[in-house]
């Protein structure tokens, strides 16, 4: 793949100021590996301390309202989010889904606004165990992937995470993943036509170390979304090595 890879570690609800130093060991080791496009997604509350930080990774914010302003007590606007300092937005993650009822209609006007906003955005998508056992993953993440994506492929991505696989330790084998984003990028095509082809699919879910050389060189698998390892520097600047 001509395309570098892209790395994000989403840092979910972890890390206080005293973890501003492994954001600047980050940020070291993504100087030494310029093949590397490498982001972190910190809580809000380190977003403009991170900004002071880092100098080449990407910071970017874990959701956002599809407003622009009004009545939304605890959220927060794209456009808010831009001014704090980030260049994207995840959204659609598999927790939001779950624990704020996030549908996939939200997940597309939250897309759409951070694309409005001028930023980068990754939507999340993935089955659950029991869609997986049931021999329904593909059709089902490919129906989710339909109504959450925005109606442009301007700076887009897209995360492929089964829900059971993340935090687990468990990962679906590289034939399941290999398919999975071969499924994803035909309805990138049928999405978008060409500029589907430019959209990053990413995995995420339990990806390490050791694992991320095997899980890069699937095709169709453009970067990862890291949760776990993400968080230190000695854990994160392996899976960054691996794809260089
Ligand atoms: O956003 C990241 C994913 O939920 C993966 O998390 O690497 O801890 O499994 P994990």
């Amino acid at each position: 793949m001509a395309q570098r890879y892209y790395i994000v570690g989403n840092w979910k609800m972890n890390g206080m100021r005293t973890a501003l130093p492994e954001a600047r060991a980050i940020d070291r080791a993504a100087q030494r590996l310029p093949k590397v496009e490498v982001a972190v997604a910190p809580p809000v509350t380190l977003i403009a301390a991170m900004r002071e930080a880092v100098e080449n990774i990407g910071i970017g914010a874990q959701t956002c309202h599809s407003a622009e302003k009004g009545a939304h007590t605890g959220d927060l606007s794209a456009a808010m989010l831009r001014e704090s300092g980030v260049e994207f937005v995840i959204v659609g993650h598999s927790e939001r889904r779950a624990d704020h009822g996030e549908t996939d209609a939200m997940v597309k006007a939250r897309a759409e606004a951070v694309q409005a906003a001028g930023m980068g955005v990754i939507v999340c998508v993935g089955e659950s165990e029991a869609q997986r056992d049931a021999g329904e993953a593909e059709q089902v993440v490919a129906r989710q992937l339909a109504a959450s994506l925005p109606g442009s492929a301007d700076r887009l991505s897209v995360a492929y995470e089964p829900v059971w696989a993340i935090g687990t330790g468990r990962v679906p084998s590289i034939e399941d993943i290999a398919a999975m984003h071969k499924r994803l990028r035909s309805a990138l095509a049928q999405a978008y036509g060409e500029a589907g082809a430019a959209v990053r699919i990413l995995y995420g879910g339990s990806v390490n170390g050791n694992n991320a050389a095997d899980l890069l060189s699937v095709a169709e698998v453009g970067g990862a979304l890291v949760g776990g390892a993400s968080l230190t520097a000695d854990a994160f600047v392996p899976i960054l090595a691996a794809a260089a």
